[in-house]
């Protein structure tokens, strides 16, 4: 019988990839989103993408009551977890709002599937957990060190899933922690969109490779790297989603929980990624150094060997083919269509 998975936050930029790459390995997916940071017409592309109609409900992870009818309505052998604010500078300014979103809806997620009897997760953690680590490659087993109050909620995320483990058995999870996901999908119809002033790195690097911003302002070339500027762990989104897939399959096949790094344990700088880019688009990135941005790490790169281990996972795609799927993103029809300016990040 097909397995059905419950994807929260499935229409933003890292769940509507693992949409397509759950519903192409034959689950029965069905979307909750808000659309508070994603674009609606994500949807539409996603029925084109995969030949058949979005299960969509329009709802908040908080709110209990639709949950509820959702899990009343389908049996879901499993969720996986997006939905949740990301941006770390907001985190700092609006604390309160993040422990709702990541923390306050978590738990509620958790407490109606634990009445509906569905007890599989799959949870979307982050390398931000290991604040500045002591150890490059940096391993799962190193410690905890929240920077900020985004990478308090995913540490108070895990420990509240571990603890919910210890207590009940019956419980099965899959901690996922994300390096610098980038790119875009193969087919050009979704991808990441910086409508706003991104924050991060690729799309900002996107933007001025478009002429749509000047230059890249690049924080800081002082750091203790290859050539001083901040080194990162770059994932191309489609082996993310695919990672994804691989850890519903392992909590619905084998029922065994796991945590696990998602990165390819390679290191890029800066300039490095400034020089990939410029290969892909063929186009000019002026860029100037100032200031190291605050908060910044200057190294975070996977320790990506239990990932294989466990899951079976390895990334395919090399860095030349993520800038390339991020530039054909950019410059095709569907990066910039939605006239209410939200982005689907
Ligand atoms: N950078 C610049 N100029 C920019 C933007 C970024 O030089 O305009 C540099 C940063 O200083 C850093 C690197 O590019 O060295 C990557 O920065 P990003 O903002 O793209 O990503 P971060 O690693 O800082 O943060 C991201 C997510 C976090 C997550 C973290 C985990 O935003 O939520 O990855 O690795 F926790």
């Amino acid at each position: 019988m097909t397995q059905r998975i419950l994807l929260t936050g499935g229409a933003g930029y890292i769940g509507s990839h693992t949409y397509v790459a759950l519903v192409e390995a034959g689950y029965d997916v069905t979307i909750l989103d808000n659309f508070q940071n994603a674009n609606r017409s994500v949807i539409a592309r996603l029925e084109d993408l995969t030949g058949q109609p979005v299960t969509l409900a329009e709802a908040d992870v908080r709110d209990a009551t639709t949950l509820a009818s959702l899990f009343a309505e389908h049996v879901f052998d499993a969720v996986v977890h997006f939905a949740a604010l990301k941006a770390v500078g907001e985190s700092v300014e609006r604390p309160l709002d993040y422990f709702d979103v990541n923390i306050s809806g978590l738990i509620n997620l958790l407490r109606v599937m634990d009445a509906a009897g569905c007890r599989k997760i799959v949870f979307s953690s982050s390398a931000t957990v290991y604040g500045v680590p002591d150890e490059t490659p940096t391993p799962e087993t190193a410690e905890f060190r929240a920077m900020n109050p985004y990478g308090q909620t995913k540490i108070s995320g895990e420990q509240i899933l571990n603890q919910l483990v210890a207590a009940d058995d019956r419980w099965q999870i899959g901690i996922l922690r994300y390096f610098n996901p980038a790119g875009a999908h193969e087919s050009h119809l979704i991808g990441e969109d910086p409508r706003d002033t991104p924050n991060n790195l690729m799309p900002f690097i996107a933007k001025v490779a478009a002429g749509e911003v000047e230059e890249l302002e690049v924080f800081g070339d002082d750091y203790d790297t290859q050539d001083g500027t901040g080194v990162r762990d770059y994932i191309h989104v489609d082996d993310l989603a695919r990672g994804h897939v691989l850890s519903v399959a392992a909590l619905l096949e084998d029922g065994q929980s796991h945590l696990v790094n998602l990165g390819t344990g390679e290191g890029h700088s800066v300039m490095e990624m400034i020089a990939a880019y410029k290969r892909a688009s063929n186009r000019d990135i002026p860029h100037r150094v100032v200031d190291r941005r605050a908060g910044d790490v200057p190294i975070y790169v996977a320790k990506a060997d239990k990932a294989e281990e466990v899951l079976g996972f390895r990334t395919e795609k090399t860095l030349d083919e993520m800038c390339a799927s991020s530039w054909a993103w950019i410059t095709g029809p569907h990066s910039q269509e939605d006239p209410d300016g939200e982005d689907n990040t």
